[in-house]
């Protein structure tokens, strides 16, 4: 494993983040989620990393994605719809198990409760392999483990303490 060569920077994807980040999800998913997916669902997920369908889903105001990046290289990448829940999280094979997850879901639901300020929960579909780190990160499981379009997964759940409300001359 290689040590990030500056620290990692956590950001917005930018347009040009785009082929580093189709080929470092790509990479992540044939070897450790693919395998427990059927044709139909490797096709299906594959179909939704196309660049254009990508682009498409970015563009729209309900979603956003972070990245971490060490230098040019992309380590990591999460996306979030409706601001209340997590559709994508991808670590690159050579940078798992140095908190790149755990920061980008820290970054993600932090957005999440700035946009809705009364959001309860976050909501994802974990992979099998991801389960125990979910798991780790305060996400339980909300029903079984189901599979869709050829998909399967366990839905689950980060509950949110509610925040203390904010009076007129708190500091942002
Ligand atoms: C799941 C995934 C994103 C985690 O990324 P990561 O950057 O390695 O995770 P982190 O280093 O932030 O680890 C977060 C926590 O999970 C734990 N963890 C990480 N990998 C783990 C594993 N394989 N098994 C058990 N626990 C694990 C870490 O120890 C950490 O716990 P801690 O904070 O209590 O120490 C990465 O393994 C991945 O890309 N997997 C394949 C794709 C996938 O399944 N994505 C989810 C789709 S729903």
């Amino acid at each position: 494993m290689r040590p990030p060569a500056v620290p990692l920077r956590y950001a917005d994807l930018l347009p040009g983040d785009i082929p580093g980040l189709v080929a470092m999800i790509r990479d992540v998913f044939f070897e450790f989620m693919a395998p427990a997916y059927t044709e139909e669902g490797i096709a299906y997920f594959l179909s939704g990393l196309e660049p254009t369908a990508l682009s498409a889903r970015l563009a729209s105001e309900d979603r956003f994605m972070l990245v971490a990046k060490d230098g040019d290289i992309l380590a990591g990448a999460v996306e979030v719809r409706d601001h209340s829940h997590i559709s994508l999280l991808f670590t690159a094979k050579d940078y798992h198990r140095r908190g790149i997850a755990k920061e980008l879901v820290r970054l993600a639901v932090s957005r999440c409760r700035e946009a809705l300020p009364s959001l309860t929960a976050v909501t994802l579909n974990s992979s099998a392999f991801a389960l125990p780190v979910y798991q780790r990160l305060g996400f339980r499981p909300t029903g079984p483990r189901q599979e869709r379009n050829g998909m399967v997964f366990t839905p689950m759940a980060l509950k949110l303490a509610s925040l203390p409300e904010r009076k007129p001359g708190d500091s942002p």
